[in-house]
């Protein structure tokens, strides 16, 4: 008896303390739908979707609380408040949430995604800036070129054979072996293969729900059976980048060598006794010294980060212009003019496409690929007169935000002229200084990898658009275009596109 009690106690201490804890604070919480005791808002996980929150933003206004068990979620769906966290308030908002499967997945947050914000993260944040994702790493740049020119070859095999192109598949071939030979160099179609495998179950174990997320006492239950998973995951993983390391160790580059990759230049920086290197050791601040962890953790950060989310938005630029034919019309009429039909698209022409620049803005407002912006409090704080209590774990409606009725006319139409001079949003940029455009965030942990990303989607529309002329298959309408969305690290089109090409060029392609 006298045990099962203890049992009993230990059980409800949690719920005790955290009853205590939020009794003495003085601000309410933010407004949101009330929840069950311990359990609170869990139920309405399918909520936890840029749709669903913009939904409940309709009732509860652009902040918004649920409880999630013990965690408590935040939902920024205003331009106004995201103004707030990320700019006015940033320091306190720039750590980021992470559950016990991205913990394990990102060897305890080694990488910098995942990182809080600190000197650890300062200093990822530089190598990546400048050392991996700048201009002078040509590298990365010119396998961007180099891999959407065979892209347009494959393109132009299927017009030869009068076939449809699926461009779900086909971009997302195209990124990720622009991300894979950034990455590593050129590998074998298998080794290739063999490392999607992993990225696949990555994916899925992050978006795993797991009751030990938000009801912490209960994590060892492992009622899915979540944690072998993650160990099997983390081991091939290891296995597959370690062997990628080795090879590289035996043959290495400067980190200025033309055909350097990203292993080559973060192996400059690997310590030769990485067991004494700790994160935020005060040696690290001084310089920079990583661990082989580190290295597989950046690699991961750079395949989500630079694979969904460029393919998604070429997809949905490519959707967005064959459902209006006439925004359509206009882009091919500027590449004609500008580029010529004689010819392909030049790095050096794409300053000169503003047409094709404000459908790719437009596309990025209606279409951010990354949806939810996910950020946690570092200490408690307030925001318009609510509490936000420390560890909340915010989410930043980016999607919302880009369709919020209060800043922009018609927001759910696709008008690209709208960003035009004598446009009703002339002059707004999504770069992180207007707050109702932010595809690529703001403040300190927006986008690194923002211009390789955009170099990739501009000159992959462009080219898509000037090689060929796209019809919808099988006679279809283009308002019978399916333009339905799905959630999951990014928010790519539910439905495959399909479309049927002709080349336009009068040079050849070969
Ligand atoms: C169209 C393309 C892209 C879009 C729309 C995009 C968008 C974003 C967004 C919204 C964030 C989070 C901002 C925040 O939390 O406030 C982010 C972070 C990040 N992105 Fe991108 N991204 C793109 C391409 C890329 C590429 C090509 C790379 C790498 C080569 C990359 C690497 C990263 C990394 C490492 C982070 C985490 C930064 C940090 O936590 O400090 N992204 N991106």
């Amino acid at each position: 008896m006298a045990t099962i009690l203890l049992i009993f106690i230990l059980l409800l201490l949690p719920l005790l303390l955290y009853i205590i804890k939020t009794r003495f604070q003085t601000l309410p919480l933010p407004p949101g739908p009330k929840g069950y005791p311990i359990i609170g808002n869990i139920l309405m996980n399918n909520h936890l979707t840029h749709r669903g929150l913009m939904q409940l933003s309709l009732n509860y206004g652009g902040l918004l609380h649920l409880r999630l068990g013990f965690l408590h979620t935040i939902a920024i769906s205003t331009p106004q408040m995201a103004q707030q966290v990320l700019q006015h308030q940033d320091l306190l908002f720039s750590n980021r949430p992470a559950t016990l499967a991205i913990k394990y997945l990102t060897y305890n947050r080694a990488d910098m995604a995942f990182a809080h914000y600190g000197p650890f993260w300062r200093q990822m944040r530089k190598l990546c800036v400048v050392n991996l994702f700048s201009r002078h790493r040509a590298e990365s740049w010119s396998s961007v070129r180099e891999e959407i020119d065979k892209t347009i070859q494959t393109i132009f095999v299927s017009f030869s054979h009068h076939r449809c192109v699926n461009h779900g598949e086909t971009v997302f071939n195209l990124t990720k072996n622009i991300t894979f030979r950034a990455a590593f160099g050129s590998q074998s179609h298998e080794e290739q293969d063999k490392f999607i495998e992993i990225l696949q179950e990555f994916s899925k174990l992050f978006g795993a729900f797991n009751v030990g997320d938000f009801i912490p006492w209960l994590g060892w239950l492992d009622l899915q059976g979540l944690n072998k998973r993650l160990v099997r995951a983390r081991v091939s993983l290891d296995k597959f980048i370690d062997r990628i390391i080795d090879e590289h160790m035996k043959k290495p580059k400067a980190i200025d060598a033309v055909d350097a990759d990203m292993v080559d230049v973060m192996l400059a920086f690997l310590d030769d006794d990485e067991s004494k290197l700790m994160k935020d050791d005060d040696e690290l601040k001084a310089s920079l010294k990583l661990t082989r962890d580190n290295i597989k953790a950046i690699i991961m950060d750079v395949m989500f980060g630079g694979t969904e989310t460029v393919a998604s938005a070429i997809e949905w630029a490519m959707a967005e212009l064959l459902h209006s034919p006439g925004e359509m019309a206009i882009v091919q009429a500027e590449l004609a003019s500008v580029v010529g039909l004689h010819r392909q698209v030049l790095d050096s022409d794409l300053d000169h496409l503003r047409h094709l620049k404000r459908a790719i803005k437009e596309t990025l407002r209606l279409h951010p690929p990354i949806p939810l912006l996910l950020h946690e409090t570092s200490q408690p704080t307030q925001l318009s007169g609510f509490f936000i209590p420390s560890k909340s774990r915010v989410m930043i409606n980016a999607f919302a935000i880009g369709r919020d009725p209060s800043s922009w006319k018609d927001p759910n139409s696709f008008r690209p002229s709208r960003f035009a001079p004598g446009g009703d949003a002339e002059g707004i940029d999504f770069k992180g200084n207007f707050f109702e455009l932010i595809p690529f965030g703001s403040g300190r942990r927006s986008c690194p990898g923002m211009q390789l990303g955009l170099y990739g989607l501009e000159l992959a529309v462009a080219q898509l658009l000037h090689c060929f002329t796209w019809e919808l298959p099988d006679g279809m309408r283009p308002e019978e275009l399916d333009m339905e969305d799905v959630f999951g690290l990014t928010a790519p089109k539910a439905v495959r596109l399909c479309a049927v090409p002709t080349y336009r060029l009068t040079c050849s392609l070969v």
